[in-house]
């Protein structure tokens, strides 16, 4: 088979190319593998390009940056591993990965590979699926030639996922996820002993063999898929969500939910695209099963901030009770939603039935969590309030009185601060609180 890369856009093709000429000239081979080759023989987009090049590919990638545009605008930045023997190129709107082919074994199971230089056929071999392990060669007389030893190009018409070897999943139980994720996204299915031995992998506890952020890392990718439901319904299926822990049930209701509302959620109002796994993680789980979720999260990696996203969503139920109260004041959505973090608002806005509190979140997120006041501190210093206690007070109420629609310019504010000047602590902690 043949390729002529006209499906890539202008600036690819244009690097390919440079790619090509001086591959020619260091008389290396060079070939676009993995996920692209698979995407390009189904049509899909794929901007990302991974290159193998059978010699050094850090020097290679340093080389290549000479040939290229020197101007800032469109250069692009190298990033070199040389512990790994890869480099990147990155034009900002796509990027070029380069390593040199390699050949990989596995001390023992889960651990990170041994590695040697190979050839293209030895890096295709330590692959994870027939469909992702075909190159294009991009040198010489080979050029546009599609490389295919493990049947490869078969599966993919029979829509399979296979692996190549029966210790796939011993060598790298990450596999397990993968499979499903690119069986969900590509509407395959994984071929019948490939699906023994990932079942098997999963009773014989093979996932325990590899750090949990790492496997979590891996998790993350499917929960940032477009159709999050069918993926965790079959990871279900093929209990492959125990690594979650012992006592979590799952919420495949709330993830339903989640994935229609999703489609009607106001896309310039909301940021979701960069909370999506955070927000179905939440969802699809009832944490409130979990005991040491906290532990459970530090050994996933997530962050304090993720953290304490999804501990709060466990209370989200409770918040959601509030904002269905009738006669609710604007400041006091504003006060139940402002000190939630982002993530977990959006998990609300996404998992109500209620009507009125998702146009409650909505008049958050547009207009109430925007509102600041005009004057600060020094103003009201300016004015003989000296207590820092009396002045956050002040600052309270004055911001209650502006999201509610009492005041609006800034002397309207500057009288009002005078007014409650006059007034005790406790009368304003009361006004405050009313
Ligand atoms: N790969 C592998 N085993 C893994 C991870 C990656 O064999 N555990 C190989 C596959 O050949 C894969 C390539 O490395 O195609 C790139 O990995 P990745 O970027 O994760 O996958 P893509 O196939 O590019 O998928 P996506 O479209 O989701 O980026």
């Amino acid at each position: 088979m043949q390729f002529n890369f006209s499906s890539f856009k202008k600036n690819s093709v244009s690097v390919l190319d440079k790619i090509h000429k001086l591959a020619d000239k260091k008389g290396v081979s060079a070939y676009l593998v993995g996920g692209i080759v698979r995407d390009l023989l189904l049509k899909r987009p794929n901007l990302d390009l991974d290159i193998v090049l059978e010699g050094d590919a850090v020097r290679f990638a340093h080389e290549l940056l000479k040939d290229l545009p020197q101007d800032k605008k469109t250069a692009p930045q190298l990033i070199t591993y040389n512990q790994f023997g890869t480099a990147t190129l990155d034009f900002s709107k796509f990027s070029i990965d380069f390593a040199t082919a390699r050949k990989e074994s596995y001390p023992y199971p889960g651990a990170l590979p041994i590695v040697e230089q190979g050839t293209i056929q030895d890096d295709l071999f330590r692959r994870d699926f027939t469909v992702n392990a075909m190159a294009i060669a991009i040198h010489k007389d080979q050029f546009g030639q599609l490389v295919d030893y493990y049947g490869g190009l078969d599966d993919l018409k029979n829509k399979k996922i296979r692996i190549l070897h029966d210790k796939s999943f011993l060598d790298d139980p990450t596999r397990i996820l993968r499979a499903v994720r690119f069986e969900q996204r590509l509407n395959f299915r994984i071929e019948q002993k490939t699906l023994a031995l990932l079942k098997s992998a999963l009773s014989q506890g093979y996932v325990e063999t590899v750090k949990s952020a790492r496997y979590f890392a891996e998790f993350i990718k499917i929960l940032n898929e477009p159709f999050v439901r069918k993926y965790i319904q079959r990871l279900s299926e093929l209990k492959g969500l125990n690594f979650l822990g012992r006592n979590f049930s799952l919420n495949v209701k709330l993830v339903s939910l989640l994935e229609q509302n999703r489609k009607v959620l106001p896309k310039n109002n909301y940021c979701f695209d960069d909370q999506q796994w955070l927000v179905y993680l939440m969802s699809f789980v009832d944490w409130r099963y979990w005991e040491g979720l906290e532990d459970k999260l530090k050994q996933f990696n997530l962050n304090k901030s993720n953290r304490k996203a999804v501990l709060e969503s466990q209370n989200a139920s409770q918040f959601i009770k509030k904002l269905q109260r009738i006669n609710l004041a604007k400041n006091k959505i504003y006060r139940i939603l402002k000190p939630l973090s982002y993530s977990v608002i959006v998990y609300m806005r996404l998992t109500t039935q209620s009507k009125l509190v998702r146009r409650r979140i909505d008049g958050f997120i547009t207009k109430y969590s925007l509102i600041t006041l005009s004057i600060d501190g020094n103003d009201l210093k300016r004015l003989g309030i000296a207590e820092d206690q009396k002045m956050g007070c002040i600052l309270d109420i004055l911001l209650n009185r502006k999201i509610n629609g009492q005041i609006k310019t800034r002397s309207e504010e500057l009288k009002e601060a005078r007014r409650l000047q006059r007034k005790s602590m406790n009368e304003l902690m009361a006004e405050r609180n009313s």
